[in-house]
């Protein structure tokens, strides 16, 4: 099938480059000039794994190719999905206006039938208004469909998760444009649903919104547990092992951060409150995890006291490991409140450093985990990159100026690191029992 893919970030170059890997013709279409040619040359324009590999092998087979001309592209396709941006406003809902360029574009270059489908992260009713501009800007009354088709795919396992969905969602007014989707992902072999487009457009942000539920519920649970000498890993553990609850996403710590969740909780509950509903649920979620930053550098200052003429040092920025994305990653809160506070920073990040950098010059930028610990008077684990795991932390300890280790992922083992000579302090984490007294 012929298709184009408008919008070359995550969803939209990954969406491209693996349906041309299926057998498919895929345009992608992008504004940026620079992007398109990188593209066209084979290099991916964002970090992801096996995505460079893929992209070289569908441009060499010629079944893929970048260009600025959107209306080319959708002369030349049976498909056109809309992949753009749909960045938060000062209020915190979509802005829509990049969706909506696109529309009218459709519009002003239909040519036959078409069908539209919406993968961009949009509130439910925007297929009916993607409907309304494309019929507004059409020069001749060719027909069309709206589709959405929520994408679910995770940065840093983006590949994978859109060849392997859990599920695929279609929503369609017209049942006619959803066989054509189901066609174009049989190969496949997932589930796949069928919808009308509020449904699909509702499931996308309820997905979304429970996920980050789950986390702000656990670490919720986490202030508790360090309160009363519980464990929240063996908590969330447990819990886990009810088939109801399940054991993803129960991971305490720094909280959740990414061009997603925060963002799209944020929408979900400007989406709420249109309806007359109450979004105090949804703004809870929000409330919780902006909380964590700050609760953890409280944690440092405790044990450190004043923290002017301190070192810290920080093991990894991005938002989550395998990614560079820095997109309200908690690395920046804790290194604004560090700085402000008075702290030396030091920074290590195995791909994410060179975005941090012109944000924060002044933070010192080391070349592995080792350099940040030396003369720090603690060390914080802030991505869970797998080169933290196994560090030799007895090395660690003798080049630090104090042994404080914070762990904001609990990727250690509280036992070990204190066996080792460290001050340990993990996320809903027990220190010492005895220091517990319950409030009954
Ligand atoms: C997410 C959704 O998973 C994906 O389906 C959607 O399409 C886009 O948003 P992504 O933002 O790439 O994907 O990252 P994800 O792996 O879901 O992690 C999001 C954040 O939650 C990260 O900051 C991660 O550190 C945090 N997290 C995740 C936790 O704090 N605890 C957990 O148990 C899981």
């Amino acid at each position: 099938m012929k298709i184009a893919v408008v919008g070359t970030g995550y969803v939209g170059l990954v969406t491209g480059v693996v349906f041309a890997d299926l057998g498919n013709e895929a345009l992608c279409v992008d504004i940026d000039a620079a992007k398109v040619d990188a593209i066209n040359k084979g290099q991916s324009p964002i970090y992801e794994p096996g995505l460079d590999d893929l992209l070289q092998r569908n441009l060499e087979e010629g079944r893929l190719r970048a260009t600025t001309d959107l209306a080319h592209a959708v002369r030349e396709s049976e498909v056109v999905f809309i992949c753009v941006g749909t960045p938060p406003t000062d209020t915190g809902e979509p802005d829509l206006k990049y969706v909506d360029a696109v529309a009218a574009e459709i519009g002003r270059a239909l040519n036959g039938y078409k069908i539209v489908v919406n993968k961009s992260t949009v509130p439910v009713g925007t297929g009916d208004r993607v409907r309304r501009i494309i019929e507004q800007h059409r020069t001749e009354p060719h027909e069309f469909d709206v589709v959405s088709n929520p994408e679910f795919l995770r940065e840093g396992s983006a590949i994978h998760d859109t060849l392997n969905p859990d599920r695929i969602v279609i929503g369609a007014d017209n049942p006619r444009a959803a066989m054509k989707i189901v066609e174009l992902y049989a190969p496949l072999e997932r589930p796949m649903l069928i919808t009308n487009l509020a449904t699909a457009e509702i499931i996308k942000y309820a997905s979304n919104t429970f996920l980050a539920l789950k986390i702000s519920y656990i670490n919720a649970i986490a202030d508790l547990c360090e309160r009363t000498g519980a464990d929240v890993v063996q908590v969330a553990k447990a819990m886990g092992y009810d088939q109801r609850i399940g054991h993803a996403f129960l991971q305490a710590g720094l909280g959740f951060g990414g061009s997603c969740f925060p963002k799209d909780v944020q929408a979900f509950a400007h989406t709420v409150q249109r309806y007359q509903l109450d979004p105090t649920l949804f703004q809870t979620i929000l409330d919780i995890n902006h909380a964590r930053a700050g609760q953890f550098v409280a944690q440092i200052r405790n044990r450190l006291g004043e923290l002017q003429g301190k070192t810290v040092g920080l093991l990894g920025l991005a938002f989550k490991p395998n990614t560079d994305d820095i997109r309200e990653a908690r690395a920046l809160e804790i290194i604004r409140l560090l700085l402000d506070a008075g702290a030396t920073v030091k920074a290590y990040d195995p791909v994410a450093m060179p975005r941090v950098q012109s944000l924060f010059p002044q933070v010192h930028y080391c070349r592995n985990a080792y350099e940040v610990a030396e003369n720090a008077d603690a060390l914080a684990l802030i991505t869970e990159w797998n080169e933290f795991r196994q560090l030799n932390f007895e090395r660690i300890r003798q080049t630090m100026r104090q042994p404080n280790l914070f762990d904001g992922r609990n990727l250690y083992d509280p036992q070990r690191m204190r066996k080792l000579g460290f001050y340990y302090y993990g996320v809903g984490r027990a220190a010492d029992p005895s220091e517990f007294k319950t409030v009954l």
